[in-house]
């Protein structure tokens, strides 16, 4: 019989944030496998599992996926990761994908499960979700995400600022991630639209590193670790009528 494919979400860094489904999974017989984007590159997923205590299997696989986005390079890629795993598969190997964060969101387990399917359609796979590093980021600010009919959107913020501008108009709450590259371009959006006290950055966390910072003017020009992201909460938006369930009863035992 084929093993099983796992995609373990781990939480963003810190060991208390992985969930009892993906510690059993840890603690069984399966071959663990963790991506890297060189083959000369750490994993954090690994450095997470390893900080939990968790003893390193004597053999684990990294599987390479470069930061790219070349379509062609990066499904080369993936080919040859799906390949691995199913080579495992096969010879009955239960295999867990290690991934930081939760495996759902912005994570290369997607690719990876798509890509083993369609080589091998009947091979079972199970997403084992876990803790975001913006839900963590949240928590750790207690700035709450979303209450009541608020809106919430969780954007890359390399669209650039044009985009994330539309945005404020119909949402209450931003998770701008992949900050790094355009962190000064955001700094001065906020600035103009009166956001920056109503915005909070924070890098690494659930690490021993990690940072948060509320006066985000202070880090212009600062290059930041790609870990990082920034909460906006947005009170300017305009909110239009909204239907809640309730409504319609009412309107009816009115009439
Ligand atoms: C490829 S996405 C991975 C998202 C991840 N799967 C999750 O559930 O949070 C990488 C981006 O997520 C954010 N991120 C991931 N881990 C983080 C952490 N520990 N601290 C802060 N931001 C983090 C950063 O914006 C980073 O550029």
């Amino acid at each position: 019989m084929k093993g099983k494919l796992y995609g373990v979400s781990l939480g963003p860094g810190d060991p208390g944030l992985i969930t009892r489904r993906a510690w059993e999974l840890l603690g069984s017989d399966a071959h663990w496998t963790y991506p890297v984007r060189s083959a000369r590159s750490d994993s954090f997923a690994l450095d997470i599992v390893q900080r939990a205590g968790l003893p390193l299997p004597a053999e684990h696989t990294a599987l390479v996926f470069p930061m790219t986005h070349d379509e062609h390079k990066l499904a080369r890629y993936w080919l040859q990761a799906a390949e691995t795993v199913l080579a495992r598969l096969t010879r009955g190997e239960d295999v867990l994908f290690l991934v930081e964060g939760d495996a759902s969101t912005y994570a290369t387990f997607g690719h990876l499960a798509r890509t083993v399917a369609g080589l091998d359609a009947e091979v079972a796979i199970e997403t084992v979700p876990g803790v975001s590093s913006f839900n963590a980021a949240a928590a750790d600010l207690g700035m709450p995400l979303a209450e009541t009919d608020d809106t919430l959107a969780i954007v890359p913020a390399g669209y650039g600022v044009a985009m994330i501008d539309r945005l404020l108009a119909d949402f209450d709450t931003l998770v701008l991630l992949k900050v790094k590259p355009v962190l000064d371009d955001l700094l001065d959006l906020l600035e103009a639209r009166g956001l920056l006290p109503h915005s909070a950055f924070v890098e690494r966390v659930g690490t021993r590193e990690e940072r948060q910072v509320r006066d985000l003017a202070s880090l212009r020009g600062e290059t930041v670790n790609y870990l990082s992201l920034i909460l906006v909460r947005n009170p300017h938006r305009e909110r239009g009528p909204i239907v809640r369930g309730c409504r319609k009863k009412k309107a009816e035992a009115a009439s």
